[in-house]
C-alpha cells in the first residue's frame, strides 16, 4: 500500500486527509493519506526515513512551504519562482517539489467566472501562500498588485521575487477591484482590525480561509454589496492537482467533495 501525508504545524485542522482518502476510495487506489505534526528540527529525520516508511508523496503546509526546499532534489518551475512547495513527489529516493497552490487559486477564480485581466488587486498578508497568489495573479494579467502586511518588512521582501508589486502600510487601503485576505485573521476569534467600511461595492472579496466559511472579512464585503468567496475551491483544487501528480488520475469535484469541507 502506498502512503501519503501532509506535514505542518499546527496540523490538526487540516482536512487534506479527509479529501485525499475520499478520492483514493472513489478511485479504488491502494493507498492511504495521513497527517503528521512536525517541528522544524524534525524535518531532516523525516526526509531520511521516507523510503523506509514507504512514503510515495507528501503535502507541506504552514510553516514549512519554504523551509522544505533545501531537502529536495528538484523543483518545478512554479516552485522555483515562488520558493514555495506544497507537494512532493517521490521516485525512489529522488524528491521533486511542486507548487499546486498556484493552480488551486487560478482554478478557484476561474470557477467564479471572474476575469482578473486588468484588475487592481489588494492583498492583505504576506505569509506562506502569498507568493503563489501573486504568481497566479500575474499569469492572469492583473494590472496592479498592492500588498499590506502587519509586519511591513515581510511584504517588502516579496519584492525580491516580484519586482512590480507595491507595498503600503498596514491600516491603509488603496483603490482595488479585488481584495484578498491572506492573513490568518478570521480562523480564530480575532477581530479583523482593518477598516474596510469605505471601500464601496461591486468588488470581489476573496478569503483564503474556508473554515469558518464566512469570516468577518467576507461578512463585511457582503454587507457593502460585494461578491464574496472563501478559500474552499482553492483548497479543493490544490489537492486535486497534488492527486493528479501522484496518482495520474483526475478526481471528480462535486457536492460530495464540498460536503467533506463543511464541518463548521
Ligand atoms: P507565516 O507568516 O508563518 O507564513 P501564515 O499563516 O502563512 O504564516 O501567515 C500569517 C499572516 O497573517 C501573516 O501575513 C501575518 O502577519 P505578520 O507577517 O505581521 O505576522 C498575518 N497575521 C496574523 N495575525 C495577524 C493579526 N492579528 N493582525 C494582522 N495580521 C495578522
Amino acid at each position: 500500500m502506498k502512503k501519503y501525508l501532509v506535514i505542518g504545524n499546527p496540523i490538526d485542522h487540516s482536512l487534506s486527509p479527509e479529501l485525499h482518502n475520499f478520492w483514493i476510495d472513489k478511485n479504488e487506489i491502494n493507498a492511504i493519506y495521513d497527517k503528521k505534526k512536525l517541528e522544524e528540527s524534525d524535518i531532516k529525520n523525516f526526509i531520511q526515513n521516507l523510503k523506509k516508511k514507504n512514503i510515495s508523496g507528501f503535502n507541506v503546509t504552514v510553516p514549512f512551504k519554504r523551509k522544505i526546499i533545501p531537502y529536495l532534489d528538484e523543483l518545478s518551475l512554479e516552485a522555483e519562482k515562488t520558493q514555495s512547495v506544497n507537494t512532493i513527489v517521490l521516485n525512489d529516493n529522488y524528491l521533486v517539489g511542486h507548487n499546486t497552490d498556484i493552480m488551486g487559486f487560478e482554478r478557484a477564480i476561474k470557477s467564479l467566472n471572474f476575469n482578473i485581466k486588468n484588475k487592481r488587486i489588494f492583498i492583505l498578508g504576506a505569509g506562506g501562500v502569498v507568493p503563489s497568489i501573486i504568481f497566479a495573479l500575474r499569469k492572469m494579467e492583473a494590472s496592479r498588485i498592492v500588498i499590506s502586511n502587519r509586519t511591513r518588512e515581510k511584504a517588502e521582501s516579496l519584492k525580491n521575487q516580484f519586482e512590480d508589486i507595491e507595498v503600503i502600510d498596514w491600516g491603509n487601503t488603496c483603490n482595488f477591484d479585488v481584495i484578498i485576505n491572506a492573513t490568518s485573521l478570521g480562523i480564530k476569534e480575532e477581530v479583523f482590525t482593518l477598516d474596510l467600511s469605505k471601500v464601496g461595492s461591486n468588488k470581489l472579496f476573496y478569503d483564503v480561509i474556508y473554515n469558518p466559511s464566512e469570516t468577518q472579512f467576507l461578512k463585511t464585503g457582503k454587507k457593502l454589496g460585494n461578491q464574496v468567496e472563501n478559500g474552499k475551491m482553492m483548497f479543493i483544487y490544490q489537492a486535486l492537482e497534488s492527486f493528479k501528480l501522484w496518482h495520474r488520475i483526475t478526481p471528480e469535484v462535486n457536492k460530495e467533495t464540498f460536503a467533506i469541507l463543511e464541518n463548521d
